[in-house]
């Protein structure tokens, strides 16, 4: 099995870190193929310590994996550094990390611009992390962006800041009415950081390319989710990247073909962070609820979630979209306690019963949810090992999940602990 795909398949914060977690260890490589510092992957060791990762492949906590900062990602140098020495300073060895020479990096400006806008655009604001990881992508498609090998070449690396901070700077000050960035300072500061991670610039698609020659495994760990990608999420309350299946080809530089599996993570409620249509989003005192038994606050930003009832429409869509082999099912245990738990099955969009994602961005935020009630449980399901300790309403629950998205769920969380999994 040549390399693996793990994505999130509701609006992010599945619960990715776990999975990649417990798989990483199979895997010679773990690689993150989009995004940056806005994700957060919390991950439990063995040992019962927490981690809290953003930038960095949940595989560095699986000792002697390499892990790959791809060339889709996004990557913050000060972030990077940041993360990399909190990695350290609780004896992770980080030293199987490698970032692609191609990979983008977040500049001031990309901070700055990210928090201006989402000023200016007000109501209508995305409810960005404010990472500069728009703007970051938008340089790069713009063929402004600098690049990590640039850091390797300082004549270049200053020809591209002063290209990039000329226009930068005009947008600061005159649109925005913010003081601009001083150029010496952007790149002094840049160059000051990349000493501490410099010799981990690589060429990553090769040397991924070569492992799979090899015969080695990879597994490509995606951030944020479907419904927050640029092309097939519920734009324009997306990142500006490719979570998606098909953006793990093209953020590692490994061919299409040599993705043999693609793991859907799907949460057993939904959860949405930042703006943006939520049909199953419960506003009353049951999204509270949630909110607080799943421990629903962002790992990155400390945002409360949004919290709502399964949506099968969604999970529908992310196994086809992705071509998701099998599920992973997290959190299970949180839904303990309920008389019946609701499914949504399909949508009434302006008066019209619909099953699948209304194409235009009105109909989706016209979509009102058509539940379908499974008998609840009240069991505790945290010490639960095997599908067999599962009490039969919540086997129901997991088997009506399946049926109604078309993918079958290959493990469930009970729980944020690495031995909390239940495979089958
Ligand atoms: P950006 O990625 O910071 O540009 O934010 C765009 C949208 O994606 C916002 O709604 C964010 O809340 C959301 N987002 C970004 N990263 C994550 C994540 O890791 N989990 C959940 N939502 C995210």
């Amino acid at each position: 099995m040549p390399a693996i795909v793990l994505i999130g398949a509701q609006w992010g914060d599945e619960g990715k870190g776990k999975a990649t977690d417990l798989l990483g260890g199979e895997f010679g490589w773990v690689v993150r193929y989009q995004g940056g510092n806005n994700a957060g992957h919390t991950v439990v060791t063995p040992d019962g310590r927490d981690f809290a990762l953003k930038l960095i492949p949940s595989g560095i906590l699986s000792p002697g994996v390499k892990n790959v900062i791809g060339n889709g990602v996004v990557v913050n140098p000060e972030a990077l550094i940041e993360e990399k020495a909190g990695l350290e300073r609780r004896g992770v060895d980080t030293s199987g990390l490698l970032i692609s020479a191609d990979s983008h990096l977040i500049m001031p400006y990309h901070v700055a611009i990210d928090r201006v806008t989402e000023r200016y655009l007000g109501k209508a604001k995305i409810g960005t992390t404010g990472r500069g990881i728009g703007p970051a992508y938008q340089d790069k498609v713009a063929r402004v962006g600098v690049r990590a090998a640039d850091l390797l070449d300082e004549k270049i690396l200053h020809q591209k800041v002063e290209a990039a901070l000329e226009l930068k700077n005009q947008i600061l000050v005159k649109v925005y009415n913010r003081r601009a960035l001083d150029f010496h300072e952007v790149v002094d500061t840049v160059l000051e950081q990349s000493k501490e991670f410099a010799e981990k610039i690589v060429d990553t698609r090769l040397m991924l390319n070569e492992a799979l020659e090899r015969g080695e495994t990879l597994l490509l760990e995606g951030s944020q989710g479907t419904l927050l990608d640029v092309d097939h999420g519920t734009y324009p309350f997306v990142t500006s990247s490719n979570p998606t299946a098909g953006g793990a080809s093209v953020g590692s530089g490994i061919g299409p073909n040599k993705i043999t599996r693609v793991i859907g993570i799907l949460k057993a409620y939904t959860t949405r962070v930042g703006s943006g249509p939520f049909p199953t989003e419960l506003l009353d005192e049951m999204g509270e609820w949630l909110r607080k038994t799943g421990g629903e606050v962002g790992v990155n930003t400390g945002r409360a979630r949004r919290c709502g009832w399964f949506d099968a429409v969604i999970g529908r869509y992310a196994v086809r979209v992705n071509g998701i082999t099998d599920v992973f099912l997290t959190k299970l245990d949180v839904l303990s306690g309920l008389e019946s738990v609701p499914i949504c099955v399909g949508y009434e969009v302006d008066g019209h019963r619909v099953d699948e994602m209304p194409m235009t961005q009105t109909g989706f935020h016209h979509a009102v949810p058509v539940y379908e009630e499974m008998p609840g449980w009240f069991e505790d399901l945290s010490g639960a090992r095997t599908w067999d300790d599962l009490p039969a309403t919540a086997q129901a629950y997991v088997q009506r999940i399946e049926e109604l998205t078309g993918a079958p769920v290959s493990a469930i969380g009970v729980g944020p602990g690495r031995e909390q999994t239940i495979t089958r």
